[in-house]
């Protein structure tokens, strides 16, 4: 029971329509929650049903929510009992009073691991403080031709000396590349995620049903991809949101290891946006940052969060003893999975619900 349990009759309850407009009450600060949440919420590409955490009061108000993005994972090609964590949100007459570690706690039961991804400064603070950790370090890597400031000018010279450094050690690639406004077949996409998955330690399913879901059903956005073939056969794929004059590389399905590959699609989003003045990818993979900053990309300061939470006491790809375990939310796919210690988590923009959001933002003002 939690301190403001006791203070008010707030309770736990399971999500029914009813409860629909009062969540979007609480994210009225939040543009475009209403547009997508039919998309993000009740079209699930695993299947899976919606099952968010609520707490309401004794007018029936949602005062917490924590939503669940329905996503699958694996960890080297086997599937994890995963929740994705998003839209943590307590309204602001009951934040302090212990409704958000009460929504976390109730995650606890949904899931052997829990991940959150583009996490608040306020957020940060209140998962450090429940024992989530961050595993994994994810990178902002940029790219400028914008000139016209001090600082501008010093960034072309960094990403000058980036690109000397990657002209030193070049990498051929001997595919080809183009860019398409629609994913390749699912039979291509589906061949070569499940050729690449078991090299990943652990990630989020990048199979067609996925992708398509995600990038291609936005109800509004629109992704471009950009498609390199080897033989005539799908070698990888990035996914690439255009606007306000940026490019941004916002998902990565391929190889987990193949540099070439990954410097050519890097090239290729260069030099086919010509009229780009930024560029930008964020992601925990190395390797791919690597690529980013031989291709002239710098390092950027910012570093977004990614929190992770493993239950102990959790049986690994089953249901915690005595705990909802009438709602099938858990153990789908990950029977009898072992989570490895400490996996390095692939983690791309897309995986952020933030730029579900930001994608709609930006397609709603035309870019
Ligand atoms: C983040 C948020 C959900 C937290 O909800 P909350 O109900 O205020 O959180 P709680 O009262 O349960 O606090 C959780 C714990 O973190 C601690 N905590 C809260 N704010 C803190 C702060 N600023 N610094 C350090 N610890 C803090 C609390 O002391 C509490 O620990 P305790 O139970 O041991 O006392 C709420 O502030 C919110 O809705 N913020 C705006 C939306 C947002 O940023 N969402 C996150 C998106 S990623």
């Amino acid at each position: 029971m939690s301190r403001a349990d006791q203070q008010e009759d707030l309770r736990l309850v399971a999500y029914a329509d009813r409860y629909r407009s009062s969540v979007l009450d609480l994210f009225r600060s939040v543009p475009y929650k209403a547009a997508i949440w039919h998309w993000e919420f009740e079209s699930s590409p695993t299947g899976k049903s919606f099952d968010p955490i609520l707490i309401v009061n004794s007018d029936d108000r949602v005062v917490g929510f924590n939503g669940i993005i329905p996503v699958s994972a694996t960890s080297q090609g086997k599937p994890l009992d995963l929740a994705w964590s998003c839209d943590f949100y307590v309204a602001k007459d009951y934040r302090g009073q212990g409704v958000g570690s009460w929504l976390k706690k109730e995650l606890d039961s949904r899931a052997s691991v829990i991940l959150a991804f583009g996490v608040s400064d306020q957020a940060d603070r209140v998962l450090s403080h429940l024992g989530w950790t961050q595993p994994t370090v994810v990178h902002s890597f940029r790219l400028t031709r914008q000139w016209r400031s001090v600082r501008g000018l010093a960034l072309r010279g960094l990403q000058w000396f980036n690109c000397v450094m990657g002209w030193l050690n070049p990498s051929v690639y001997r595919g080809t590349l183009s860019v398409q406004e629609r994913l390749p077949g699912p039979e291509e996409v589906d061949a070569l995620w499940h050729l690449a998955e078991a090299d990943y330690e652990a990630v989020i399913t990048r199979d067609y049903r996925y992708l398509d879901w995600r990038y291609q059903r936005h109800p509004c956005a629109r992704y471009g991809f950009v498609v390199a073939r080897r033989n005539g056969q799908l070698d990888g794929l990035m996914v690439v949101r255009y606007g306000q004059r940026s490019l941004k590389l916002i998902d990565y399905c391929g190889p987990a290891h193949n540099t070439a590959l990954k410097r050519a699609l890097i090239r290729f989003c260069r030099s086919h946006w010509r009229h780009a003045e930024h560029f930008s990818v964020t992601t925990s993979d190395p390797e791919l940052g690597q690529c980013a900053v031989r291709e002239g990309f710098f390092q950027a300061r910012s570093k977004p969060r990614f929190f992770m939470r493993r239950v102990s006491g959790k049986q690994e790809g089953g249901k915690q003893r005595g705990q909802r375990g009438q709602r099938g939310q858990r153990g789908e796919g990950g029977e009898g999975v072992e989570y490895p210690e400490n996996p390095h988590w692939f983690i791309m923009t897309g995986d952020s619900d933030g730029e579900m959001l930001q994608a709609a933002a930006e397609f709603s003002l035309g870019y």
